[in-house]
């Protein structure tokens, strides 16, 4: 395809995952409970009363889906490491077994060729640290920390690329703001102080990282949005201002060397609890910026709502995915023209993009998604625009490898490239994964 010919030839050609979404085994081999199972037990929380215990089982099918990965021909895998296999109990306790999963992981990844991007954290918290206080408190930031380096340790002799948080903005915004994800709570202070946890944690986490392995790629994951003023008033433009700051610019100015904008410390009102030198970890030089892209946001002014007083509203165009999120494939060159021109990131992955579409199985067995496979072209053909102008995007994760656990949207939402049957751990390439593997062959072999 001509579309991707400025993607450059070393171009990273990946998948992404996380733990709890896919490996179940929750109770297995010293694994405790995190804030997700807690959370996914707790009725009413998730669609269908869905929740990870057994997920896509890749705790056990962890080789099968190496070597589906192999055929498709990634380059790259990005999984997370759950914190509570690894350290479980508050004590600190190094767990040997849950540590030796991800030893054999990685070490099938590199027979198989394929470089392993890890994350530290995608939203599992450990419920021993949440019963001690969890994110709203600075001793879970000190606690990630120590993770980050038993991790960093075992793992840093075959992994170098690393990324400390996955989406801050919704372990604070949605787990601590609106309560729909872990662990569901509805409190503005709680919320930005998880915030600011959060990036204290990542830069004593990109500390430890750096510390152990030497030749270590660290880097860290936002989801941002084009943020649009749903009408010309002056109060929506303000209201896009806001929004801009809530979903974008709280996450990318501390970590860049900004600090937290001036405008949102004002409107949240919630004091930062930063101590000296807390400002200089945090915004501790990176390897590498991550993005996640999914949608752009519209949004009007909404003085009678809650802090900070906007809320979104339908996006013009006709097309969305099943999650009911607006397909906007100009949004991801946005975004990376953003980071390029206005940030000044000098290397940048696409460590998420993909689409949920209602999948059917044909009676032969296939699953004929050209809806994903339009989804992923389009966006890949937007980040080769971005590239041609400047943009030093080094790779392109798709969400996700397999169909997995949507959070609170439970089974329902699949956004694999392959496909999962729940009923029997039937693992099926759909249309939109035989697509991407022949990109990527086309891009390697040209
Ligand atoms: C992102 C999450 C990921 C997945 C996709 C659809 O916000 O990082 O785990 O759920 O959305």
């Amino acid at each position: 395809m001509n579309d991707l010919n400025a993607l450059p030839d070393d171009f990273v050609w990946g998948a992404a995952t996380s733990a709890y979404q896919i490996e179940g085994a929750v109770d297995e081999d010293g694994r405790a409970p995190s804030i997700w199972d807690t959370f996914s037990h707790t009725p009413g929380a998730i669609d269908n009363d869905d929740h990870g215990d057994t997920a896509c089982d890749h705790y056990h099918r962890y080789a099968e889906d190496t070597d589906l990965m192999k055929r498709i021909g990634l380059g790259a895998y990005r999984f997370s490491v759950a914190w509570p296999r690894v350290v479980p109990q508050a004590d600190g306790r190094v767990n040997a077994e849950g540590l030796a999963f991800y030893d054999r992981l990685v070490d099938g990844l590199l027979e198989a060729g394929i470089t392993p991007h890890g994350t530290l954290y995608h939203w599992d918290l450990p419920q021993a640290q949440q019963d001690r206080g969890g994110w709203p408190e600075r001793s879970t930031a000190e606690r990630f920390g120590e993770y980050a380096a038993v991790v960093a340790d075992r793992l840093g002799d075959r992994v170098t690329h690393w990324a400390t948080l996955n989406e801050p903005l919704c372990s604070s915004w949605i787990g601590h703001l609106e309560g729909k994800m872990a662990p569901g709570w509805t409190d503005l202070r709680a919320a930005v102080r998880t915030s600011y946890h959060l990036h204290l944690g990542h830069g004593l986490a990109v500390q430890a990282l750096r510390a152990a392995i030497p030749d270590a790629q660290v880097g860290i994951v936002n989801n941002l949005s084009p943020i649009i003023p749903a009408s010309d008033s002056e109060a929506d433009r303000l209201a896009a201002v806001r929004a801009d700051g809530h979903i974008n610019r709280w996450w990318l100015d501390p970590v860049l060397g900004r600090g937290y904008p001036e405008d949102m410390v004002k409107l949240y009102g919630v004091e930062l609890p930063v101590q000296d030198g807390d400002m200089e970890l945090i915004s501790a030089p990176l390897d590498w910026m991550g993005l996640n892209y999914y949608f752009r946001q519209f949004v009007a002014d909404d003085p009678t709502g809650a802090a900070p007083f906007f809320r979104q509203t339908p996006g013009p165009n006709a097309e969305h995915t099943a999650m009911g999120w607006e397909v906007d494939a100009e949004g991801i060159h946005q975004l990376l023209m953003r980071l390029t021109e206005e940030y000044g990131v000098r290397k940048i992955f696409i460590t998420e993009n993909g689409s949920a579409y209602q999948d059917v199985v044909t009676a032969d067995g296939r699953i004929e998604d050209p809806e994903r496979t339009a989804y992923l072209e389009g966006h890949l053909a937007a980040c080769a625009r971005a590239v041609a102008k400047g943009a030093p995007l080094a790779g392109y994760f798709a969400w996700s490898l397999l169909d997995n656990f949507e959070w609170a949207y439970g089974y329902d939402k699949r956004f694999g490239l392959i496909h999962v049957d729940y009923d029997t751990q039937k693992r099926t390439l759909k249309a939109s994964g035989e697509r991407y593997a022949e990109l990527i062959r086309a891009h390697r072999a040209r």
